[in-house]
């Protein structure tokens, strides 16, 4: 028999063991996501249910359930925190790069060959799996969990957190393009629009998710590092060398000298990652419900592509709730 197609069945074997046992380790929550609000503004599975004031698709708050239940964090751990299509990729992409840099020469890093959602785990989607493990050397973990549904070992362990955010204008847009990869009913964009507004998106309120990190990040600097995506694309150097510093590994003089925050910058820069052959060509979790092909994750990079969708009644729709939203937090965008 050919060893390698062996292997294969045995790969393929343990996957659907992995996602049985899943599947009983999950059944467990059905009831209780049954018993949540539901927003039934679409007749299908892909419905969002209200847990605690945000947002979720049942399979993630079943997932969001035994994570809370079974996430031990360890004092290490570093969590890149991030509402979606706020700049995940791009984030991870830069943590990962900063602090691998001595693991590997600038040909062999993974991000050359894997998107960084593979680089580093996602917490609601791995850790139930089975497919989690921690990377003794890298202890960078990702997720899009609003700051009151993290597990709460991540709070007595003092793990360092690290949020991005970006208008929400630009966000909302990134989002509705997103949406059309997947195979569940869309809104139309007006629509879209309307219902972000009223805080039911995908792990949304926005404005709540943003703010409930952004008072974490003014209580306790030496824990949360708030990022805006605008700002990273302004002066990207100078957050990099920030984010470095915060990730504990900064860059000595010799590395300044030798240009290496300048070389992570376009290693990781939109139009580097957007043209290799893997975000070009691969598969992001290939085979499962929410499969999407890698270049679903870029689609412009730019600061005010907003301008390109909204109307002027959309526009004041949106600033108006945000005005609200934000009012009296100290924190605009
Ligand atoms: P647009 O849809 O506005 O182009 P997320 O990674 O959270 O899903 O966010 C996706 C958004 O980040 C997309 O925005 C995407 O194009 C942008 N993006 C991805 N990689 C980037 C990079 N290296 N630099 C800047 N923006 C990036």
């Amino acid at each position: 028999m050919d060893p390698s197609h062996s292997n294969e069945k045995n790969v393929a074997n343990l996957e659907t063991r992995n996602e049985e046992h899943a599947f009983q380790k999950l059944q467990k929550y059905q009831e209780i996501i049954a018993n949540l609000p539901k927003d039934e503004s679409i007749d299908s599975e892909w419905n969002l249910h209200l847990y605690q004031g945000f947002w979720y698709f049942s399979t993630t708050l079943e997932n969001v359930f035994y994570l809370q239940e079974n996430f031990n964090a360890d004092p290490t751990d570093i969590l890149i925190c991030s509402p979606p299509k706020s700049g995940t990729t791009w984030l991870k992409s830069l943590s990962f790069a900063i602090m691998t840099r001595n693991r590997f020469d600038e040909s062999s890093n993974p991000l050359f060959k894997a998107v960084s959602h593979e680089c580093i785990p996602h917490l609601e989607s791995d850790f139930a799996s089975g497919s989690f493990s921690r990377d003794q050397e890298l202890k960078l973990l990702g997720t899009h969990l609003p700051l009151n549904a993290l597990p709460k070992s991540v709070f007595i362990e003092n793990c360092k957190i690290v949020y991005i955010c970006r208008d929400p204008k630009d966000l909302v847009v990134s989002m509705f393009h997103f949406a059309k990869k997947f195979p569940w009913p869309i809104f139309s964009f007006e629509r879209t629009v309307e219902r972000f507004c009223e805080g039911r998106s995908y792990y949304g309120p926005y404005w709540d998710h943003v703010l409930e990190y952004w008072k974490m990040s003014q209580e306790k600097p030496e824990n949360v590092m708030f990022l805006k995506y605008e700002d990273m694309k302004e002066n990207t150097l100078f957050y990099i060398k920030k984010l470095a510093e915060f990730l504990g590994e900064p860059f000595s003089q010799e590395e300044e000298m030798e240009g290496v925050p300048e070389k992570i910058m376009n290693m990781c820069s939109f139009e580097n990652l957007s043209n290799l052959e893997v975000n070009k060509t691969g598969i992001h979790r290939e085979g499962s419900a929410v499969e999407i092909g890698n270049n679903a994750f870029f689609r412009k990079g730019e600061v005010g592509d907003w301008k390109n969708h909204f109307t002027q009644k959309m526009k004041e729709k949106i600033d108006q709730t945000t005005q609200d939203k934000l009012h009296g937090s100290g924190f605009t965008f």
